[in-house]
């Protein structure tokens, strides 16, 4: 028999606290973890870096389908302006289909993964025995990331985060194609009152039950 992986796939908004989890369960587990956002940012990115426009889907796509996964610098992809050109990106269907399927096809790693983004449970992975939607208010994922700034000696604006969260979440939520939702089955975790132990021992008591089935 051929031997079975186990996908954990776990949606939510920016800074909602899904990236911590995923790399906290990955790392418990052993599993193999993808943050997908950083595929869409690496689509921006290449053509950023050779002058092509942001616009053209036939181009990104291009990009999309030679895009090496192995090789996603999560440093250079992190700054805001490559996270705002990813989040145009996304919204191009022949650039979608490109980044699933790469991503599919990471989702059969042995002995398991981890995926997270906006469209795992939805549409990359819609079997996957466990799935989370991480949320947490608004106001909460822009004091955490005016922290996070903070704390690596930049400069910040409360405010303004809070707006560009909220116009990235409408982006994210109003597209078309695979927008961001919670998929049927999800498991909620509203992390607003959580800290992240809290949050990793809920998921972690999930995931041991689907594997106890599995
Ligand atoms: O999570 P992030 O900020 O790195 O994501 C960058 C952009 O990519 C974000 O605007 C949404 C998009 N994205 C997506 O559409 N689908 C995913 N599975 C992951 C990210």
């Amino acid at each position: 028999m051929m031997a079975k992986t186990f996908t954990i796939a776990i949606d939510g908004p920016a800074a909602s606290g899904k990236g911590t989890l995923a790399r906290r369960l990955a790392a418990h587990y052993g599993f193999h973890h993808l943050d997908t956002g950083l595929t869409y940012r690496a689509v921006a990115k290449a053509l950023i870096d050779r002058g092509l426009p942001l616009d053209n889907e036939a181009i990104a796509a291009e990009m999309a389908q030679n895009l090496d996964l192995k090789h996603l610098d999560r440093k250079a992809l992190a700054t805001h302006d490559v996270g705002e050109a990813a989040s145009k990106v996304a919204i191009m269907p022949a650039v979608r289909r490109a980044l699933v399927a790469a991503q599919r096809a990471f989702a059969q790693t042995l002995p398991g993964t981890v995926l997270d983004g906006r469209d795992i449970g939805t549409v990359v992975c819609p079997d996957a025995p466990v799935k989370l939607y991480v949320t947490a208010s608004a106001q909460a994922r822009a004091k955490r990331r005016h922290a996070e700034i903070l704390a690596g000696d930049g400069e910040a604006d409360l405010a303004a985060i809070l707006a560009d969260l909220e116009r990235r979440d409408a982006r994210d939520m109003g597209r078309t194609d695979s927008p961001l939702k919670p998929a049927d089955d999800a498991h909620l975790l509203d992390t607003t009152e959580m800290d992240i132990e809290t949050a990793f021992l809920a998921a972690k008591r999930l995931v041991d039950e689907a594997l106890a089935k599995s």
